[in-house]
């Protein structure tokens, strides 16, 4: 971890908030940040009561926050709805017209949703939902594209407290089928196809390959949306078309009051066994954080054309595209399509047209940016932005400085937002007109979260050493446990390290108090963003008939932040060829998807271990990095003999 990033201590440069935009921020000192910090901490319970008064209850809490460790409940007591709140709340008010989704799709057609559009169509839906025998607790996968439908279903499903399971378009049938029979979902909501790099992505046929066979026996119904046209296998009985269904449905459908400890949703997301863990989010508690975050992060105006790049496939998308800003009545941007389709100036053209205000993304889009060059930037009239957001791992400074610079023009700052699927919401990041920031720095807490860097035993290490991010007290987007499985919840985020919430991630605080995240320190990967667990990927690679043992680490990529690399030792009767390392590398696209697919499959006779059997990833990084300690290990038989003495030495 240490060697792979470098001395983060080292970066020095602070930019302190830029002047114009601080004259209009909600937040407009590092004082003012932290004279409300300290009573959100001092005392929770009165700082997110406070908050939550900005939203509607159909019933007040009669407790703000009852904690039993591992076990928190938020708003005890209270009756809230998150799609009243994202919507039917605007409507008596000036809101109500104004634009809630701006949507391009890739091909370049465009639509916008005003407030009182969404709502009707948000109803219609859930009349659609109804219909097809779905209430209040069943579980409904959602494998859709990027367009305005798809925040309609989530919406959908929150008026009536339908519990969705939204799967990444890009996973495969086999990942899709996991996931649906995990949360037995009574029904899977997708679409013919979605656009992306001018191709459709076939998403209909990847749901049916997934339920074939009663593969999927809980699932009763699919709900299809026609985007691209393209044929689809239809399944009789099963299969009932979007349009054909919405056809007759009202545009009233009554919101249902959900206790705020109703789960909200489902979202699967990778950790360090084979198993994806479904994290399970409460309504009450994550839509007050998710709507606090956004509006004091992203500064969110009524005037702001937001536009946060990700999938909603991952929660950044659920968080803030979806609940966040919408609670918030903002006006979000939404794209379907790739960054460089067309061509590499479609993000820039787009925000020159539509006159985007806030842009959110990850480091490593902006890394493939700069490798573009800068005039796919330049050449178009940037001025509408006003700030700059980046998530989903650790920003080298390189491209943080080039994101200032180039795309910013030293007029916006910028927000390294630090948080997880687990946490609902961002739980450190600069506030944009308080905090200045430095490059590579996620910075400070939000309100109310309370993160400390400790050695194993929890105890704090010394200011600009290495250890282990932890949150000290449960904030309200807190997951309130993994989906069937309490016990793993129990064990992989409280009983790590006794008595706090153990994010996987390594961190250093600085001088000042700044967090620095230095990535996993557990076996899960980030490939530009995306999360995976080096066992998923080991588990798909010894389904191959060829492999007898696999074992799977991450190594530095200037591209992909991260990137996999495989160590395979093959059955005897089987040959090191070119040819398998291919069947190798589609055998996990097929698996998981083929955002997964590795970088590069070394053949080794054998893997190192400990006496215990234990897999010795440790050198395995090395060889994948040609450590210069290991000599040279060039060879495959090197790697083996390397392997054998090593685990001789344990
Ligand atoms: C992991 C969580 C949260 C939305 C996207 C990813 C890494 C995330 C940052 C950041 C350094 C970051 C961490 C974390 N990460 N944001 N600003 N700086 N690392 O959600 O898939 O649950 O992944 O992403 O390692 O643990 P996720």
């Amino acid at each position: 971890m240490a060697e792979e990033r470098g001395n983060v201590a080292e970066q020095s440069a602070v930019f302190p908030p830029p002047k114009e935009f601080q004259k209009t921020a909600y937040i407009q000192s590092l004082d003012e940040y932290r004279e409300r910090y300290e009573r959100s901490i001092r005392d929770p319970e009165g700082y997110w009561g406070e908050v939550a008064e900005e939203f509607h209850w159909f019933k007040k809490w009669n407790q703000v926050r009852k904690w039993e460790e591992p076990w928190v409940e938020w708003f005890v007591g209270a009756e809230t709805n998150l799609c009243y709140n994202c919507v039917d709340r605007h409507l008596n008010t000036e809101r109500r017209h104004k634009a809630a989704i701006v949507f391009e799709g890739e091909p370049g057609d465009v639509r916008t949703l005003t407030y009182q559009q969404l709502h009707d169509e948000v109803c219609r839906v859930a009349n659609v939902l109804k219909g097809l025998g779905l209430q209040k607790g069943d579980r409904v996968a959602v494998y859709m594209p990027m367009i305005p439908e798809l925040a309609i279903v989530l919406l959908a499903c929150a008026r009536l407290g339908i519990i969705h399971s939204v799967i990444f378009g890009g996973f495969s049938a086999e990942a899709v089928r996991e996931r649906v029979n995990d949360a037995t979902c009574k029904a899977v909501i997708t679409a013919d196809g979605g656009w992306r790099r001018a191709k459709i992505v076939p998403l209909k046929e990847t749901v049916d390959k997934a339920l074939a066979d009663g593969a999927c026996p809980s699932v009763e119904k699919v709900l299809v949306f026609k985007r691209c046209g393209n044929d689809i296998p239809w399944t009789e009985g099963r299969d009932v078309w979007w349009h054909e269904a919405i056809a007759e449905a009202s545009t009233d459908c009554p919101v249902e009051p959900l206790d705020a400890q109703h789960p909200a949703f489902i979202l699967y997301t990778s950790g360090s066994t084979g198993k994806p863990k479904g994290v399970q989010h409460a309504v009450g508690g994550y839509m007050v954080y998710t709507a606090h975050t956004a509006k004091y992060i992203f500064d969110l105006k009524d005037t702001d054309l937001y536009w946060c790049t990700a999938d909603i496939g991952w929660i950044t998308g659920h968080s803030y595209i979806v609940y966040g800003p919408l609670a918030n009545g903002a006006t979000v941007f939404m794209y379907e399509g790739a960054p460089d389709t067309p061509n590499w100036g479609r993000f820039w053209e787009m925000i020159e047209r539509h006159r985007i205000t806030i842009l959110y993304t990850a480091p490593t889009a902006i890394r493939a940016f700069i490798r573009q060059g800068n005039q796919w930037v330049t050449q178009h009239d940037l001025s509408s932005l006003r700030l700059l957001g980046t998530v989903g791992e650790p920003i080298n400074p390189d491209a943080w400085l080039w994101y200032y610079r180039v795309v910013g023009k030293e007029r916006c700052p910028i927000v390294d937002t630090w948080w997880q699927t687990e946490t609902g919401g961002i739980l450190i990041s600069p506030l944009p007109g308080a905090t200045p920031t430095k490059p590579g720095s996620a910075t400070l807490p939000f309100f109310g979260v309370e993160p400390d860097v400790v050695d194993q035993d929890g105890k704090p290490v010394p200011t600009g050493e290495q250890g282990f991010l932890v949150i000290r007290q449960p904030w309200p987007g807190m997951m309130r446990t993994l989906w069937g499985d309490p016990d793993r919840y129990r064990q992989s985020y409280w009983e790590v390290i006794p008595h706090v919430y153990f994010t996987g991630d390594g961190a250093m605080r600085d001088r000042d108090g700044y967090f620095w995240i230095l990535g996993r320190i557990d076996d899960v990967v980030n490939i530009s963003g995306h999360r995976i667990g080096t066992a998923e990927v080991e588990h798909a690679l010894v389904g191959h008939p060829a492999v007898a043992e696999a074992a799977v680490i991450g190594v530095p990529d200037e591209l992909t932040g991260q990137a996999l690399v495989c160590f395979v030792t093959l059955k005897s009767g089987y040959q090191k060829s070119d040819e398998i390392k291919g069947q190798l590398v589609e055998q996990v696209a097929s698996v998981i998807g083929k955002f997964a697919r590795p970088k590069e499959i070394r053949f080794t006779d054998a893997l190192p271990k400990t006496r215990s059997g234990k897999i010795m990833r440790r050198l395995l990084r090395k060889v994948a990095l040609r450590d210069p300690s290991l000599g040279n290990i060039d060879t495959l038989e090197d790697i083996s003999v390397l392997a054998k003495l090593q685990a001789d030495e344990e």
